[in-house]
């Protein structure tokens, strides 16, 4: 995923923000106030899923859980777990088209262990087209068929245990002016490789819930309108379609209110609502003269308005709540800036004001 562009939205217009907002903003300030530089949080802290009814998600890698202090964060505070990239194509579909299932396994392994749900991401994206079907003869039969046979292969193998799965990944073009075309579209049509694949996902396993998910949402209308009229189209052709993500990376600049409207925009569907891979920037915000101590709390400011604007909808509305890493030096982003402060835990596992901010939200 590229760099997100630094928001353009106009200055908020929302209609001001709920009691839940107010009180969890305060938090957020009071929590960065006296200390510098968003000092972690000192004495305990409430295991975060018990604080919430619906899953708190993250995203792991295989080779963290080894890590003991690592699995103890992730057990105590999430209920849900993403594979952050081993059960993407990148990784499980290897050159001469075989799969491969061991880091998958041990994810989800783990996750059974310890009594957590498991999150499929994800089958069908632009951005990873390996070479195994790249390769495939002309034929669209072929390629019908292969595309056909993993997903269900992958479906199939962790039905009953995966919760749900985003079964396609970022469709939009970047500026919002369409569908991207990639190798999917080019081989099975604009629309109809996605209508297939949300069937194929539903013939093998009947009760996942059935994604679609994108980026970008909160900070671009453009792209928040054509993937409206993607998932109306879709769910016009028949597509299978039973839940809708909002991936919800953002920079800590985003205009408060933003991500209230977009998260309500999307639950007009009425159907499940996941905020898939949240997680804040401090570095990608803009704003030179705005201190790190005032990044901070913003950050804190828009955890609180997406769990708010999240625990407000329907119960059988709310599929997730999913924060993209653990502890910030395993985020994404820190690959990109090694100063950035996107999660809600630090590099020693310690709780920052942005988790008061949450937990906050979610007690209101
Ligand atoms: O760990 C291996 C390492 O052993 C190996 O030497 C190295 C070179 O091949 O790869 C390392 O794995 C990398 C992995 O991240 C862990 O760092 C993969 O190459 C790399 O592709 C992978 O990137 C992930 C990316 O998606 C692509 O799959 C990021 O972690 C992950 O945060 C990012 O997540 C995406 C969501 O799926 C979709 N939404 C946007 C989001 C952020 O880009």
């Amino acid at each position: 995923m590229g760099a997100p562009p630094t928001p353009t939205l106009p200055p908020s217009r929302g209609k001001g923000v709920s009691r839940r907002l107010a009180i969890a903003s305060g938090f957020a300030l009071a929590a960065c106030g006296p200390r510098a530089n968003g000092q972690p949080v000192s004495g305990p802290v409430p295991p975060l899923k018990s604080l919430a009814p619906f899953p708190i998600g993250t995203c792991v890698q295989a080779r963290f859980l080894d890590d003991p202090a690592y699995a103890a964060l992730l057990t105590e505070h999430f209920s849900q777990l993403t594979a952050e990239w081993e059960m993407k194509m990148e990784y499980t579909v290897q050159d001469d088209g075989s799969f491969r299932f061991d880091r998958p396994d041990a994810i989800a392994g783990f996750a059974r262990r310890h009594g957590l749900k498991l999150f499929g991401h994800t089958l069908i994206w632009y951005a990873q087209a390996p070479a195994a079907f790249v390769n495939l003869d002309e034929s669209r039969t072929s390629f019908a068929r292969a595309y056909d046979n993993y997903i269900t292969a992958f479906v199939g193998r962790y039905r009953g245990h995966a919760s749900g799965w985003d079964v396609i990944n970022e469709p939009i073009k970047d500026d919002g002016s369409g569908l991207r075309e990639h190798l999917w579209s080019r081989r099975l049509g604009e629309i109809d490789h996605m209508v297939r694949a949300f069937h194929v996902a539903r013939a093998a396993d009947p009760d996942a819930v059935l994604l679609i998910n994108d980026y970008n949402l909160e900070s671009n209308p453009a792209k928040l309108d054509q993937y409206q009229r993607l998932i109306d189209r879709l769910l016009n052709a028949g597509a299978p379609i039973t839940g809708i993500g909002c991936q919800t990376h953002c920079n800590a600049d985003l205009p408060a209110g933003a991500l209230t409207r977009t998260i309500n925009a999307l639950a007009r569907f009425g159907l499940k609502v996941h905020v898939s891979e949240m997680d804040v920037s401090i570095v990608r915000a803009g704003g030179w003269f705005v201190s790190r101590e005032e990044k901070e709390a913003a950050q804190a400011r828009l955890y609180a308005e997406a769990m708010s604007a999240f625990a407000a909808l329907p119960e059988q509305q709310q599929f997730a709540f999913t924060i993209w890493g653990v502890r910030d030096p395993e985020s994404w982003l820190v690959k990109e800036d090694r100063s950035d402060t996107p999660l809600l835990f630090d590099a020693g596992g310690r709780a920052k004001p942005a988790f008061l901010a949450v937990e906050a939200a979610l007690r209101d």
